[in-house]
């Protein structure tokens, strides 16, 4: 079973940002059967970065999308990707340093993150979008 089950409360019917949702989920679901299987070091390092990098690339896309759209509620949640942004790169400089950061608590960790973040800040703006812009 997947650590994080995709379901409609997870589907906020703004495409651009569940399409990123959908692979976020995806690779943080990998990154636990990794985990769990106890994959080597190399493969689970491979797959944090592009979870860093996707994440990273995500996080933009909303700003730009709220920066344009004039979304009054921006700054906490550019707060709040700022945040989440600096524990994973700072988990990634940790691991390039040589401690093993990898851990099934770590990994629920981003699970959690994720999935409130998706249903409260994330379901807000694209509430809002759907709303306010034509594009879906
Ligand atoms: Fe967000
Ligand atoms: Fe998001």
């Amino acid at each position: 079973m997947p650590l994080i089950e995709w379901n409609e409360e997870l589907e906020l019917g703004y495409r651009p940002i569940d399409a990123d949702h959908r692979k976020l989920t995806e690779m943080v679901n990998e990154l636990y059967d990794y985990i769990l299987a106890g994959s080597s070091m190399t493969l689970i390092h491979a797959l944090f970065e592009r979870l860093v990098s996707h994440s990273v690339t995500h996080f933009r896309r909303e700003e730009h999308l709220m920066e344009e759209s004039a979304y009054p509620e921006r700054l906490d949640h550019m707060a709040a990707h700022h945040h989440l942004e600096s524990q994973i790169k700072e988990s990634l400089e940790r691991f390039n340093a040589g401690e093993r950061i990898f851990s099934l608590e770590m990994v629920q960790f981003l699970r959690d993150w994720l999935v409130i973040h998706i249903k409260t800040m994330d379901r807000n703006l694209s509430d809002y979008l759907i709303r306010e812009t034509s594009v879906k």
